[in-house]
């Protein structure tokens, strides 16, 4: 990790949790996680509980993120939220993770809206990218990666790209794909190189520099170090092992042990 950026541990809790078991799992939570200069955690959890937790959540201690959002402002949009209904209670908002690309079919243009909508309404879009195994298959990661990340930045001036958090999160590592695979640390790495490049060539070296890389995929309390101790990677985004505190704090626990070694 570089030392001037921010490290964000994020809790993608996906469709799980009821808002009373959310609840139940942020007052656990709360007693046990200081809060700590330089580390962000973030939780994701379900529309219909952002905003119960942000009435019961320390923002000095928790902030929260969507886990999706429509990119108009309001409308006739039936079963959508709005960013703009959203905003009063996230900080953060998911956006192109690979759930809502190969699930609910979202396409760049869709993201790049998001990304767009997100920053206008101060929120910080976090964008996920990543290549799929037969991309990775067919030697295509480079250029899945540069897609994604051209696709959804489209319309992000220089100045709003400092609003803006990466995920690199490759779709074969995330744990609800049936053949999931750890990623390598050298993976993570080249990805992030390239991710920096691309940024650089379009946005100057200065803005490469300083926008937070997150890496997500099969992340869990034994992992989380290793994969924190990545030149270049800011933090994790994190699913399955989100959902049980002991190992969601375990994880918290690396990061804080990682930030005061610096
Ligand atoms: P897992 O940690 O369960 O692999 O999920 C990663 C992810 O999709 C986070 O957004």
């Amino acid at each position: 990790m570089t030392s001037q950026r921010k490290t964000y541990i994020i809790a993608n809790w996906k469709m799980n949790f009821t808002p009373g078991q959310a609840s139940l799992y942020l007052h656990r939570l709360s007693n046990r996680v200081q809060s700590s200069r330089n580390l962000q955690i973030v939780l994701a959890p379900s529309t219909i509980s952002l905003q119960p937790l942000s009435l019961q959540i320390n923002r000095r201690q928790f902030k929260l993120c969507a886990q999706n959002f429509y990119w108009r402002d309001f409308g006739p949009y039936t079963g959508e939220t709005a960013i703009s209904q959203l905003r009063g209670f996230v900080d953060y908002a998911l956006v192109g993770h690979s759930e809502r690309r190969y699930i609910f079919g979202e396409t760049d243009k869709d993201i790049r809206a998001k990304v767009a909508t997100a920053i206008r309404n101060d929120v910080t879009p976090i964008l996920c990218i990543g290549e799929t195994a037969l991309e990775r298959k067919n030697g295509e990661t480079k250029s899945a990666i540069t897609d994604q990340l051209l696709g959804g930045l489209h319309d992000v001036s220089d100045e709003d790209l400092r609003k803006v958090i990466i995920a690199y999160e490759p779709v074969w590592a995330i744990s609800s794909n049936k053949h999931a695979k750890p990623a390598k640390p050298a993976d993570i790495a080249e990805a992030e190189m390239l991710i920096r490049k691309q940024i650089a060539r379009l946005y100057g070296q200065t803005t490469a520099d300083a926008i937070p890389i997150l890496y997500g995929g099969s992340v869990n309390a034994s992992t989380a170090a290793g994969y924190l101790d990545i030149p270049g990677i800011d933090g994790l985004l994190i699913g399955d092992a989100s959902l049980v505190a002991d190992s969601f704090c375990s994880i918290i626990e690396s990061a804080k042990g990682i930030i005061d070694e610096r």
